[in-house]
């Protein structure tokens, strides 16, 4: 048995990978690849809980998989696997949701998010837990939705991964997986699961910025700059991002929108480049214009070495079956043993 520690993270399979998924996740599996025993997956049963396109979700799974190869993730180093190729997830999922409370799932900040945006809820009140009950029309949130935190704490849990690394957004999901795990071994008096940290080498994790000036690059918010977008179209994308009149006065505060470019500069230029804008925005003298002209390259140097690769890998599918088949093994056999344990802690024993 490896005494590397485990780490595991995935993507859910609904569409094309964009600078968020990136910087938040992807770019750490490949750096963390070569030190850890890495597993990589991809959670399509996490994507049935906001999009239900049958045609589209295995093609979704596919591009997600070359994208992890474009982007480095060696099948030789890592794990990469289907989430609903390891049934042991779906069982493990049902019993740890006889531990966890519908009222702390309700309180989650993305279940409150994409539930609004669901029922079509306009405000932003904290308390809509009312209108989620009370709603009698055709539109409902699933009871899978509410519980996808349980879902990923168990594709954590049931591969006793020490280490996670998400983006941001994620840390809440991570919070409730620690509190799951902590809840089950103390409730059983069991030393069984790890409590699973999230990883950014040392740095905080990230939240990278949409272009339209709001908060996170995100595919629901149709602000994203993808790995697969080519030259023309990111540079229009990069080019047409939301900026502000500029700076009138020296040393004037940096408006959210422009901070955001600020943000995506830091993540893909180098330092001198950073300090130069800065420098340039603290005494009146920049151009947005330059700005983002100077971003857009930066950011197709990294992106367009993955696109081609990403357009190899997608008509090569041989490569691709083989890959999550050999992954599919090695992530089921580490589920299947801790559910084992978890069927005969919880009580549930075979007729021999
Ligand atoms: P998903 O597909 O929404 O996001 C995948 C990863 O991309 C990161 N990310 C971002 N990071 C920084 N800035 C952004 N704008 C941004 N947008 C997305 C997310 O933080 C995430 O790391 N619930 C997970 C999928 C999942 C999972 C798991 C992850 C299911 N089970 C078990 C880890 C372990 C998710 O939101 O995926």
């Amino acid at each position: 048995m490896s005494q590397k520690e485990i780490v595991l993270s995935g993507i859910r399979a609904t569409g094309n990978l964009h600078l968020g998924n990136y910087f938040g996740a992807l770019s750490k599996f490949v750096r963390m690849q070569d030190d850890y025993d890495s597993m990589f997956f991809i959670a399509d049963l996490h994507a049935l809980t906001t999009s239900t396109d049958p045609d589209k979700l295995h093609a979704n799974v596919k591009n997600i998989i070359a994208e992890y190869l474009a982007a480095g993730i060696d099948p030789e180093k890592a794990t990469i696997f289907v989430q609903s190729d390891v049934p042991e997830i779906s069982e493990m999922y049902l019993l740890l949701n006889m531990h966890v409370g519908i009222g702390e799932l309700m309180r989650t900040a993305s279940f409150k998010d994409k539930a609004r945006k669901q029922l079509g809820i306009k405000s932003d009140r904290d308390d809509i837990e009312n209108e989620i009950i009370g709603n009698d029309s055709n539109k409902r949130v699933s009871a899978g939705l509410l519980t996808y935190p349980t879902l990923m704490a168990v594709d954590i849990l049931i591969q006793k991964a020490n280490k996670v690394p998400v983006g941001k957004d994620q840390e809440q999901h991570l919070e409730l997986t620690r509190r799951f795990a902590r809840r089950f071994n103390s409730f059983y008096g069991v030393d069984l699961f790890p409590e699973p940290q999230n990883f950014d080498f040392g740095g905080a994790p990230v939240k990278v910025p949409g272009l339209d000036g709001s908060g996170k690059m995100g595919k629901s918010e149709g602000n994203c700059l993808y790995l697969i977008d080519d030259e023309k179209t990111l540079r229009k994308k990069v080019m047409r991002a939301v900026t502000d009149e500029g700076p009138k006065e020296p040393n004037q505060p940096v408006s959210q929108p422009v901070e955001n470019l600020f943000t995506l500069l830091e993540l893909t230029s180098a330092p001198e480049i950073v300090t130069q804008y800065r420098n340039a925005y603290a005494d009146c003298s920049i151009r947005y214009g330059d700005l983002k002209k100077q971003l857009a390259e930066d950011i197709l140097k990294i992106t367009l070495p993955i696109r081609e690769r990403i357009l190899d890998l997608q008509g090569d599918e041989a490569t691709i079956a083989r890959i999550v088949k050999q992954g599919a093994e090695k992530a089921r056999e580490r589920a299947a043993k801790t559910l084992a344990e978890v069927r005969h802690i919880m009580g549930i024993r075979r007729f021999v």
